[in-house]
């Protein structure tokens, strides 16, 4: 369903301070993939999904979405179909408006706009309804600005709105990265659940290797813009830690000790 056909992109090109972010990434994604990306700092990770998203436009390659060439299409019009998630939870949200006017605009995601019209209560029920499944208490909260919830009560609002209307695609890039352990955990949980829920096909950049193997079906290791192991259903399921690290030793370039591998470790040891 998605098709990746060797996509390069550079930064600064010839300037002194040129950087090549992506050196020929091709891959395949499959209805249904869920698909772990993991590398170390500058591997090239966000860039790919940037590139996938539109924000970025590759200097060569293709990208095809549902037999489409989308290799130039701007990100405003790729938005109706390819739904993401950042880092930051501050991004995915408006703090000023309320949780349902949020939810409304998630819901109209890749719509023309036009005068906005009052929330249905058809429209409320259903915001309820999937708000309720996060188990936090937001059902009761519509009317509740954004800016009041926790980090992680608003990285769970955020995946529920790229959710809300299912996304042919959905881009995950280290959502959970900025929560406590705990909180990433549960926002993971959910995760999941939207995924097999609505049968979404998941691009998912974590610097976590444990989170890497435990979710998806297939894993993808990035190192210097290049893709060095792609291993998928139960070729994934053998995978440890160990032998991530030790393919990387072997065939990588950069290294994988991550900036927030390392901060996830001390966390945890706390
Ligand atoms: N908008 C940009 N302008 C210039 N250089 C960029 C830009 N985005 C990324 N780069 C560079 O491209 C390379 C790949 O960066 P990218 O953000 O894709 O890495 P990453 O794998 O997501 O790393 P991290 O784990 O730190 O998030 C890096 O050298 C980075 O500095
Ligand atoms: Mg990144």
């Amino acid at each position: 369903m998605l098709d990746i056909i060797d996509v390069h992109k550079t930064f600064f090109k010839g300037e002194v301070n040129e950087k090549k972010a992506l050196s020929g990434v091709s891959f395949k994604l499959e209805h249904g993939d869920f698909v772990t990306v993991i590398g170390g700092n500058g591997a090239g990770k966000s860039t790919l999904l940037n590139c996938v998203a539109g924000v970025h436009i590759p200097e060569s390659g293709k990208i095809i979405l549902e037999d489409q060439d989308i290799t130039n299409t701007p990100e405003y019009l790729r938005a109706g179909r390819i739904a993401r998630v950042f880092q930051d939870p501050l991004r995915g949200t408006a703090a000023s408006m309320t949780l349902e006017e949020n939810l409304v605009m998630a819901l109209k995601r890749g719509q023309k706009r036009g005068f906005r019209k009052a929330i249905k209560e058809k429209e409320r029920q259903l915001f309820r309804e999937r708000l309720a499944v996060l188990n936090l208490g937001l059902e009761n909260r519509l009317k509740d600005k954004v800016g009041l919830l926790s980090g992680g009560q608003r990285q769970a609002l955020t995946l529920l709105m790229a959710t809300l209307q299912k996304p042919k695609l959905l881009l995950l890039d280290e959502h959970t990265a900025a929560l406590d352990p705990q909180t990433a955990n549960k926002v993971m949980e959910l995760t999941q659940w939207l995924v097999k829920e609505f049968k979404l096909t998941t691009l998912m950049v974590t610097h976590n290797m444990e989170q890497a193997l435990k979710y998806g079906n297939r894993i993808i290791m990035m190192d210097d813009g290049s893709i060095i192991l792609d291993l998928r259903d139960d070729k994934k399921e053998k995978l440890t830690v160990g032998k991530l690290m030790e393919h990387f030793a072997k065939t990588g370039k950069g290294s994988l000790n991550n900036d927030r591998m390392l901060l996830s470790k001390w966390a945890n040891a706390c």
